[in-house]
């Protein structure tokens, strides 16, 4: 058997046990013990089953960019993540239990416990507070979070920035996934507020498209009336190769790829694949760098940072767009030509985690350490920016839209 179809079976064997088990710790019984005439009963075996009725569903329905269909998928990750929750709540209280228990044994020898009714339903009073959170944090993500566009300002200082570059502001967005919208009101404010933050430069790190050139088409004219005085360029992101998408040929696939770079053009940017632009200004000048996707396999290597760079002087000021932020650590950090500024995305920051000043988490990290805002080594700046829109979950969990604004001053003013 392919090992996928086996891993598939134990996740699912793996979901189940979860359920089964969460069932019978009878979660409902934490305000009332009557379970004929129990509201909170039918509520929750509720939650259950409209899981395996709504995969079922979006199956049959397969409809992506559909609002209906959003919802009702959202729903399904809302209360998957919070019965996951709700029985990892269960599994801790039960170890606690157990080594109290085992500890109670050693030290006196009894074994056995009388039930404590007050405390067991203090723990299921406890347990529904803590799946309300994922819930109701949930239910804002799939229906306002993920159109929730956050500005986020990033003030930057650099010893070698061109003093008339000083105060520049440069505004990028990242990760748009056209496909995924189904609102196209709520994209076009989302647009409208990049304007709004009067960029001298617009930026984008790629990923346009899901999968398909023609998911672009209807804001294509916002994006376009975006301006700044010193441009609007780009780079590809990984899915804007086409990789994900099902294509009848090779042939297809190539062609889908050029509509791509064609949609950024009508877009109004200009894509930098392995490619670097002079920036100029009051005499003085910086260079904007834009390289292909270059991420962690199976995502692909075409990036290429010497031949981006080979007419560029080290002691010239220089900013780089990378869509993948491994790119940084595997060549930007050691590359012999400082990079003072890399400005990536891809990671979303998962769409899904804790976002606050003091606290930044989401399982992504483990797999992208550099997954949210800046990093710095030495001299070099990497900038990771959350996303515009979404990818899979139609949701944005605590991890919401972003707009970044770098404000760069120079120390020589
Ligand atoms: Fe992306
Ligand atoms: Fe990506």
């Amino acid at each position: 058997m392919h090992p996928r179809i086996i891993a598939a079976i134990v996740f699912w064997l793996l979901i189940l046990g979860l359920v089964v088990y969460l069932i019978r710790k009878k979660p409902y019984e934490a305000f009332s013990s009557n379970t004929h005439n129990n509201l909170g009963k039918w509520l929750f075996y509720g939650f259950i089953a409209y899981l395996p009725i709504s995969i079922a569903g979006l199956v049959f329905l397969n409809k992506r960019a559909d609002p209906i269909f959003n919802i009702f998928l959202g729903l399904t990750f809302s209360i998957g993540v919070t019965l996951l929750v709700w029985a990892v709540y269960y599994l801790i209280n039960d170890l606690f239990h157990g080594i109290g228990r085992a500890a109670r044994f050693f030290t006196t020898g009894a074994s056995a416990r009388t039930p404590n009714k007050g405390r067991r339903r203090f723990v299921r009073q406890l347990g529904i507070g803590m799946a309300a959170i994922p819930f109701f944090s949930f239910l804002y993500g799939i229906t306002k979070g993920k159109y929730d566009f956050t500005v986020r300002n990033v003030k930057l200082k650099f010893a070698d920035l061109p003093k008339a570059f000083h105060g520049m502001r440069i505004v990028q967005i990242s990760d748009v996934h056209s496909g995924s919208f189904d609102d196209v009101e709520e994209v076009k404010r989302g647009i409208a507020m990049i304007q709004a933050q009067s960029p001298d430069l617009i930026l984008f790190t790629g990923d346009f498209v899901n999968q398909k050139a023609e998911e672009t088409d209807a804001y294509i004219p916002s994006w376009n009336a975006l301006s700044a005085p010193m441009g609007k360029y780009s780079v590809l992101g990984n899915h804007d190769y086409g990789f994900f998408g099902s294509f009848d040929s090779e042939e297809a696939l190539k062609k889908n790829q050029e509509e791509v770079k064609k949609r950024y053009a009508n877009a109004g940017f200009t894509l930098l694949n392995n490619a670097n632009v002079k920036l100029e200004k009051g005499g003085e000048s910086i260079r904007l760098i834009g390289v292909e996707n270059w991420g962690k396999p199976p995502f692909p290597q075409f990036g290429d940072l010497e031949k981006a760079t080979a007419d560029v002087d080290d002691n010239e000021f220089k900013l780089l767009m990378s869509h993948d932020p491994t790119h940084w650590d595997m060549h930007v950090l050691d590359f012999p030509k400082l990079i003072h500024l890399t400005m990536s995305g891809h990671t979303h920051g998962m769409q899904m985690g804790i976002d606050i000043p003091w606290l930044k988490l989401s399982l992504v990290k483990f797999v992208y350490p550099r997954w949210i805002d800046l990093y710095k080594e030495g001299q070099r700046h990497l900038y990771v920016n959350r996303g515009f829109g979404w990818l899979g979950m139609p949701a944005r969990v605590g991890i919401f839209p972003e707009i970044t604004v770098f404000e760069l001053s120079s120390a020589e003013v």
